[in-house]
């Protein structure tokens, strides 16, 4: 990461951390600010980050070292991608990062945040930096001037990333404009893709499974089948539900192509997405069979499936790795809108987006408990998720299991 304090560089560190990691790379942030609070204290004033205060400065170099010996070390042990959270404000400073990460043979790629709106990095002073340890107990509007003269002692010495120093991404005021350089290969085009549609804009997100389908009344997995009388109950309940939440405003609603959630949202009235990539995870030759009748015909099946139910794939079906795989259009979608969401899916599709929106490891989604009838609430914060769950009802008499 390159850029002046409160230009969001923290904020896109950990969502591209959580993208990569969901996706399957073994990804981690190695944020600078933290190493040197844990070795230096937390509580240094503006002079300590003056470029000429020699201590100091000398102090800085050397946390900032540590932690990128620790990304090296990590590289060494299982990582893949290493993000080195800090200002990097400088060409020497880059250079010293990028020989070192090129040396131990890794692909180096800079994601430049750059942001001259005082609308939006007042904002994020105010959001982030008063609640950084820095400023525990601080008068609010003097810790806002210190960090304001923490970024001035940045400025003095920032020099933007230019084409001779390699492969870089550059924000342009919050994702307004990007701009990319000698992007190569599978992995930073992913990044670029996924940086082009990333907005700090918290909206909820709202997850629901279909109302209870006839299926799940006998217990019986895939299928197409329809609403059960208590499910048609519940699509009304939802419908009112979020016109209260979302009154006149815009929402955005996804289905998945089966007509259990296509029937569950039309109460709503609102214009719809049917994506087939919502579609519940395929159960290949065992569709329409209860659990029970998957363990009397197809004994070793249903252990391989009680064994590892992450990369358990179903005969001429999917696994939940599968699954995870096909999700990512609507991640990237996801994040790219601006307005409320609402996901009206399936178990297993919705454990794996909800895997990803609470930065939850990839292999725990076959235990995320995702009940009929309830509608999980997601409203991203500054790094993380705030979570309700709201039981609208009736209950359910599906006996279809985790
Ligand atoms: C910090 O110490 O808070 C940030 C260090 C840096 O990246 O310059």
């Amino acid at each position: 990461m390159v850029g002046l304090p409160a230009r969001g560089k923290t904020h896109i560190a950990r969502r591209l951390a959580r993208y990569l990691s969901w996706l399957g790379y073994t990804t981690r942030v190695f944020n600078v600010g933290n190493y040197r609070r844990a070795r230096l204290g937390s509580q240094k004033d503006h002079h300590f980050f003056d470029p000429n205060n020699a201590e100091a400065s000398a102090a800085r170099a050397e946390v900032a070292q540590i932690a990128l010996d620790d990304m090296i070390a990590w590289f060494v042990d299982d990582g893949e991608v290493g993000i080195y959270d800090a200002t990097n404000s400088t060409r020497e400073r880059r250079k010293q990062v990028a020989d070192r990460c090129r040396q131990a043979g890794h692909q180096v790629v800079f994601v430049e945040s750059l942001c001259e709106d005082e609308e939006v990095i007042e904002s994020n002073i105010r959001q982030t930096k008063l609640h950084m340890p820095d400023y525990a107990n601080a008068d609010p509007e003097r810790a806002v001037a210190d960090f304001r003269q923490r970024i001035a002692n940045y400025a003095r010495v920032y020099e933007p990333v230019d084409a001779s120093e390699g492969s870089f991404v550059k924000l342009i005021d919050v994702g307004g404009r990007l701009e990319a350089h000698r992007i190569q290969g599978y992995l930073p085009s992913r990044l670029v893709y996924f940086l082009m549609n990333l907005h700090p804009i918290p909206r909820p997100i709202y997850l629901t499974r279909h109302g209870e389908s006839l299926f799940n009344v006998e217990g019986r997995i895939g299928g197409d089948s329809l609403l059960s009388p208590r499910g048609e109950a519940f699509a009304a309940r939802l419908s009112g539900y979020i016109a209260k939440e979302i009154s006149e405003r815009e929402i955005s609603v996804f289905t998945s192509t089966l007509r259990r959630t296509i029937e569950t949202a039309r109460p709503l009235v609102r214009p719809t997405l049917e994506w087939r990539a919502l579609d519940e995870i395929d159960s290949g030759d065992c569709d329409g069979m209860t659990y029970e009748e998957i363990r009397r015909h197809l004994p070793t099946e249903y252990e391989a499936r009680e064994t590892d139910k992450f990369d358990y794939r179903y005969p001429r079906g999917e696994s939940y790795r599968d699954v995870i795989r096909r999700l990512e259009p609507v991640i990237v979608e996801i994040e790219r809108e601006r307005t409320p969401i609402l996901v009206v899916a399936h178990q297993a599709v919705l454990r794996a987006l909800y895997a990803y929106l609470m930065d939850r490891p990839p292999h725990e989604c076959p235990r995320i408990d995702v009940p009929l009838h309830t509608v999980i609430k997601l409203t991203p914060t500054t790094y993380a998720c705030a979570e309700e769950r709201v039981h609208l009802g009736p209950m359910a008499t599906a006996l279809s299991r985790p």
